[in-house]
């Protein structure tokens, strides 16, 4: 059986392992802002329209600026992309035949892409601790092109330390090797970025995402910075009209109103509170995430499958870690959704915790 690589489109799931789909659904899988998208999308949608007739700015000028002044850069070091999964597309591009290193387990597009490039992967492993094993990688990373780091981390949702991501860069500074630092879920910490460092580090590219905090996946934006002749080099990627003129229009919404992602971080922040003293209550263990999903897993299971498969039958979808390189199934990853849907979580584990 071919397990989906990624989740959201349960349906996709109920049909690759044959089971009915339950007629109500809770998609725990999907890692989106759960109160999104901010309703200023939808004040604005039937106006946009008309801009569907025409082609889009190919250059998305008005957002580059914003993003630019949003984090203290040039508009010349920003690359916009159709989704953070379009600009780790380029890389893999950029990075034609070469050796990538991966901090595992993350984000599986890393790899994905790199392969598609007929890239040479090296994987390292995290410490358990949620700190990099930062000689490890820097040991591994030197003599390849480049080096993947996601943080906060996806699956874990644990942020690793500015001067541990410094440090790295700075073992690697004279090595040629470019260390990609993924923070589509930074918005949901609330706290660190690596952004400062562009200052110092040539060799650093940070990855961005707009469809997670704004809860526009199916719109599709991202973007990345980096130091200018390398997002010049990136930018030559990219196609024409990558990013389309609805989604140009959104993010150009979005990003004016600071607010949204705010009170969303603070709504959020109080409802993984409530499920971690329940998950510890319960006896179950879980990462100290600090974004909008966790890691949880019954310490009686070394494969969490009997349990992920009770959690379907009741139509409650967690995402499966089995192509995560080092969890193998032995965590699931659950998104902190809205009270009420956190409170269906919480029953069906209730009752699997009755009768296990
Ligand atoms: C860590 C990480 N980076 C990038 C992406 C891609 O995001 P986007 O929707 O912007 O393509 C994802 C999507 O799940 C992700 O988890």
């Amino acid at each position: 059986m071919k397990w989906p690589a990624h989740g959201s489109n349960p349906a996709h799931l109920y049909e690759s392992l044959q089971m009915d789909q339950p007629e109500c659904i809770t998609d725990f899988s999907v890692n989106v802002n759960p109160y999104g998208p901010p309703p200023s999308l939808q004040a604005n949608w039937e106006s946009w329209l008309a801009s569907v007739s025409d082609y889009p700015d190919p250059y998305g000028q008005t957002v580059t600026g914003q993003i630019a002044g949003l984090n203290g850069v040039t508009d010349q070091q920003v690359v916009l992309g159709n989704g953070a999964a379009e600009l780790i597309q380029f890389l893999g591009q950029l990075w034609r035949g070469q050796k990538v290193v991966i901090a595992q387990p993350a984000f599986s597009e890393y790899e994905a892409a790199c392969r598609v490039y007929s890239c040479e992967i090296d994987n390292v492993f995290l410490n358990k601790g949620g700190s990099l094993p930062v000689y490890e990688l820097a040991a591994k990373a030197h003599g390849a092109a480049a080096l993947f780091i996601c943080t906060p981390n996806n699956p874990s949702g644990l942020a690793f330390p500015i001067e541990e991501i410094a440090q790295l860069l700075e073992c690697l500074s004279s090595s040629g090797c470019k260390v990609v630092v993924d923070e589509a879920f930074y918005d949901f910490a609330g706290s660190s970025t690596v952004v400062p460092l562009l200052q110092d580090y040539s060799n650093l590219i940070i990855l961005r995402s707009l469809t997670k905090m704004y809860a526009i996946a199916g719109l599709r934006i991202g973007y990345l910075l980096a130091a200018e002749p390398l997002a010049l080099q990136i930018a030559r990627f990219r196609p024409h009209w990558n990013v389309n003129a609805i989604a140009l229009k959104a993010a150009e919404t979005v990003l004016a109103d600071p607010s949204f992602a705010e009170r969303s971080r603070k709504r959020i922040a109080a409802e993984r509170e409530r499920m971690f003293q329940f998950l510890e209550k319960q006896g179950f263990q879980f990462t100290r995430s600090v974004v909008n999903f966790y890691l949880l897993r019954d310490p009686a299971l070394e494969d969490q499958k009997p349990l992920f498969l009770f959690l379907l039958k009741k139509g409650i979808v967690l995402r499966h870690t089995y192509n995560y390189p080092g969890l193998a199934g032995r965590w699931l990853r659950a998104s902190v959704k809205t009270e009420l849907e956190n409170n269906q979580l919480r029953e069906a584990l209730l009752e699997w915790k009755k009768h296990n």
